[in-house]
């Protein structure tokens, strides 16, 4: 029923915007693994890059939801909503770590939702091969973008580096599953624009 999609929309945008989301309920990677003693500004420097990973797990969120609601196919959107609570787990230990490192959420989640939820979506309408093509695109984006933060995150940063680490294969099976299960090569068009956006969006909450 429309009315239940319109409610089951709101509600995983505002546990996502809220902190409240508590995906597949995995234990935290960094749990038992010591605090590196940080000279400040790698502190500031690993706080800043979470931000960048915890905005890119809020758009996880919006895309997936995005995606799970444009589709008609329900055993895609079973398998969209269980890809997303992983990526429910990623966002708790973002958030986690971040309060660990005295930063916070990037000012600007809320465009990052609405613009991950309207991409998701419209790639959901164009079918099943686009839907799943997305997933791809955008899990190897974010497998190579989380590849590069484990070269830049400071070399003590244990903590930081196993959430990393456990999020990159994480979006590496998310991708594998979803070739598997059929998808389409986007258009380059496409492509580029989703290359711009993530640029967008890894130095806009880096800062803001
Ligand atoms: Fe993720
Ligand atoms: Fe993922």
């Amino acid at each position: 029923m429309l009315s239940d999609q319109v409610i089951a929309n709101i509600d995983n945008a505002l546990r996502t915007l809220t902190g409240q989301q508590v995906g597949s309920d995995r234990p935290y990677p960094a749990q038992g693994i010591p605090d590196a003693l940080l000279r400040p500004w790698e502190r500031q420097r690993a706080g800043r890059m979470m931000r960048v990973n915890h905005a890119g797990e809020i758009m996880a969120q919006a895309l997936y939801t995005g995606q799970a609601t444009g589709t008609d196919d329900p055993a895609l959107r079973a398998q969209l909503q269980r890809a997303r609570a992983e990526e429910g787990d990623h966002l708790r230990w973002c958030e986690a770590r971040l309060r660990e490192l005295n930063s916070r959420p990037s000012l600007l989640a809320p465009l990052w939702y609405g613009a991950g939820w309207g991409m998701g979506f419209l790639a959901a309408r164009r079918g099943r091969a686009s839907n799943l093509g997305l997933v791809v695109a955008v899990e190897h984006q974010v497998e190579e973008h989380l590849n590069s933060h484990l070269d830049a995150l400071p070399a003590e940063d244990h903590r930081s580096r196993a959430i990393v680490t456990q999020m990159r294969n994480d979006e590496a099976g998310h991708a594998e599953k979803a070739e598997a299960l059929g998808a389409g090569k986007l258009p380059a068009p496409v492509r580029m624009a989703m290359g711009v956006f993530s640029r967008v969006l890894t130095r806009g909450a880096l800062w803001l």
